[in-house]
């Protein structure tokens, strides 16, 4: 298994390739599968019409994530219900705990303007965890986006301080919905080995360029 690449695919297909128990980590950001735009562009990211992507993804995770890990799911208060009924019922990950992202401005919106996003805190067997003074509310500013840049990129320091409180130097992490490469160039900023998949060419670029690194897969194998 190669790491510190970006892989240009679909990442149910392929994690299925990866060896059982061979992730110390996993940090995630899946589409939320509401069909939604984003800002002014009102760009919409790859399969986020479909909500069961989540679900065939975290069941894959569970394979290749070694016992006595985490995974951070981010999610939103629309998708929370139906993605914890389905954790429950249908993996074998305990939810341990839930986070909210606090931004410091609120973003678009209408009536109701968003100021926070949630992420799910999962775990396989019983993870430790390195920080004593990790908040359950981080706040931290959002990333604001224009048309070159991916919607949904979230900050380096909030994924840094999950990167932190759940790993160690030269764990091996994982992001199967890595967009423009956030979490893999935080773990690269934090000396811990990464692979992220992403199924959109533009976005496995954009995140190549970011890392400064390799692409495996697709036109960008170089
Ligand atoms: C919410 S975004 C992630 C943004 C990322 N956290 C960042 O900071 O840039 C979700 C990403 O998953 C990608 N995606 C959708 N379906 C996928 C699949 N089956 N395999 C890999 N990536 C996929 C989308 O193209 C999108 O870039």
């Amino acid at each position: 298994m190669e790491k510190n690449k970006i892989i240009s695919g679909d990442c149910i297909k392929v994690i299925k390739e990866f060896p059982k128990n061979s992730i110390d980590l996993i940090i995630t950001d899946p589409p939320y599968g509401d069909n939604v735009g984003y800002g002014f562009n009102n760009k919409i990211i790859k399969n986020n019409k479909n909500p069961l992507i989540n679900c065939q993804a975290l069941v894959e995770c569970y394979r290749v994530l070694r016992k006595n890990s985490s995974l951070y799911l981010f999610t939103n208060w629309k998708n929370y219900p139906f993605l914890t009924e389905f954790i429950l019922r249908y993996t074998n990950f305990k939810i341990r705990h839930l986070i909210v992202w606090k931004k410091h401005n609120f973003g678009l919106g209408w009536a109701f303007r968003h100021q926070y996003e949630l992420v799910l805190v999962l775990e396989k067997g019983k993870p430790k965890y390195n920080l004593k003074n990790f908040s359950d509310v981080q706040t931290c500013s959002h990333i604001n986006h224009n048309d070159k840049t991916h919607p949904h990129e979230k900050p380096i320091d909030l994924i840094m301080k999950m990167i932190e409180h759940s790993s160690r130097e030269g764990d091996l992490i994982l992001d199967p919905f890595c967009g423009s490469g956030a979490v893999c160039v935080a773990c690269r900023e934090m000396d811990r080995n990464w692979i992220g998949i992403e199924l959109d060419e533009k976005y496995v670029e954009m995140a190549g360029g970011k890392t400064q690194l390799n692409f495996v897969g697709g036109k960008n194998d170089r």
